[in-house]
C-alpha cells in the first residue's frame, strides 16, 4: 500500500482550485475542508450507513481533497479498505495520514479494473466538475455489481434557513454562484442529482436530506459555509465588491454576536446501485 499518491494523468480540477478558494491560501483551504468535515460527517456518516456505503469495500472516495473524510471514514470503519483519489496531487499528498492509498487522477478518467469496488463517495465534488456525466459512468464502471454509489452536495437556492436572514446578503451569495458557474462548475447540482444517476445507469436511486443546526453546535462551526473568509478570493477575482465582502462580514458578525441567532445548513445524499447484483433494498432503514 502506497501512502503517496500514485499520479495518472491528473489535470485541472473544474472550479476548484485549493489555494484560490478561502482566505489564507491553501493552508486556509486545509482548515476549511476540516472545519468542514467536522460540522456535518457524523451526520452524513449516519446515512451512508444506512443507505448501505460501508456495506463491503473497497471504498473509492473519489475527489478525496486532503483527506478530512478519509480520517473519518476510516477511525469510524476500521475494517473498510477504502482508496482515496483526487486530481489535485498536491492537496491529496495531505491525506498521507488517513492510512489509505492515494490515487492522483481525473475522476472521469480512472486507472483502475471495472467492478473492482464496492462503494464510491463523491462529496462535494460534482458541483466543481464542468461535466459530471463522465464521472458518473466511471463511479458506474469501477463499481461491482449491487455496489453502491453516495453522491453528497447542496444546492444554492436550498441552502438552509437563518433567523435572523439577512436578505441584503442574498446578492452576495448569488454572485458566488454565478463566479463558480463562470469558472465551469454548478452549485445548483442539488436538484439535479437524482435524474443525473437514473440517467448514468444507476438503479434504486434515493435522496436523503440531511440537515446541520446551531441547537447541537457552536454557530462559528458553521463559518466554513457562511462566513466572509470563502468571499475575500472573490473580490480578487472581480467577481464581488469590496463593499460586498464588507457587508458579508459585518452581518456574519452581528449573527455571531446575537445569542438567540438560528441556523440550519441543509445538504443532499443521493444514492444509487450498479445494477445486476442481489437486492438489498430492503434491507435499508427507512
Ligand atoms: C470541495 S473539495 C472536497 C474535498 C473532500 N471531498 C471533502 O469533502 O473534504 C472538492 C475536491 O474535488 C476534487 N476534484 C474536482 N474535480 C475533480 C476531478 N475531475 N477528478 C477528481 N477530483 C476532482 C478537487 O481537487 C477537490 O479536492
Amino acid at each position: 500500500m502506497t501512502t503517496s499518491p500514485v499520479r495518472v494523468d491528473a489535470g485541472r480540477a473544474g472550479s476548484y482550485d485549493a489555494a484560490s478558494t478561502t482566505w489564507g491560501g491553501l493552508d486556509g483551504e486545509l482548515a476549511r475542508l476540516e472545519a468542514q468535515a467536522a460540522l456535518s460527517f457524523d451526520e452524513e456518516l449516519r446515512l451512508l450507513r444506512d443507505l448501505g456505503l460501508t456495506r463491503a469495500g473497497p471504498l473509492l472516495e473519489l475527489g478525496a481533497g486532503s483527506g478530512a473524510v478519509t480520517h473519518r471514514l476510516r477511525a469510524a470503519e476500521p475494517g473498510l479498505p477504502v482508496v482515496a483519489a483526487d486530481i489535485d496531487a498536491g492537496l491529496l499528498a495531505h491525506a498521507a495520514g488517513a492510512g489509505a492509498p492515494l490515487l492522483a487522477g481525473d475522476a472521469a478518467r480512472l486507472p483502475l479494473r471495472t467492478g473492482c469496488v464496492g462503494g464510491v463517495l463523491l462529496r462535494y465534488v460534482l458541483q466543481h466538475v464542468a461535466d459530471p456525466v463522465p464521472v458518473l459512468a466511471e463511479a458506474l464502471r469501477v463499481l461491482r455489481p449491487g455496489g453502491v454509489l453516495a453522491v453528497v452536495e447542496v444546492d444554492s437556492m436550498l441552502w438552509g434557513l437563518a433567523d435572523p436572514m439577512y436578505a441584503e446578503v442574498s446578492s452576495v451569495h448569488r454572485a458566488m454562484a454565478a463566479a463558480q458557474r463562470d469558472a465551469g462548475g454548478d452549485r445548483q447540482i442539488g436538484r439535479k442529482l437524482t435524474r443525473l444517476l437514473r440517467r448514468a445507469g444507476f438503479a434504486d436511486v434515493a435522496l436523503r436530506p440531511f440537515a446541520t443546526t446551531n441547537d447541537d453546535r457552536p454557530t462559528d462551526a458553521f463559518a466554513p459555509h457562511l462566513g466572509p473568509e470563502r468571499l475575500v478570493p472573490l473580490v480578487a477575482s472581480g467577481a464581488l465588491s469590496m463593499a460586498q465582502l464588507a457587508l458579508a462580514a459585518d452581518r456574519w458578525r452581528r449573527f455571531l454576536a446575537d445569542p438567540d441567532a438560528w441556523v440550519m445548513l441543509l445538504g443532499f445524499i443521493v444514492t444509487g446501485t450498479a445494477p445486476g447484483g442481489p437486492d438489498v433494498s430492503h434491507e435499508r432503514k427507512q
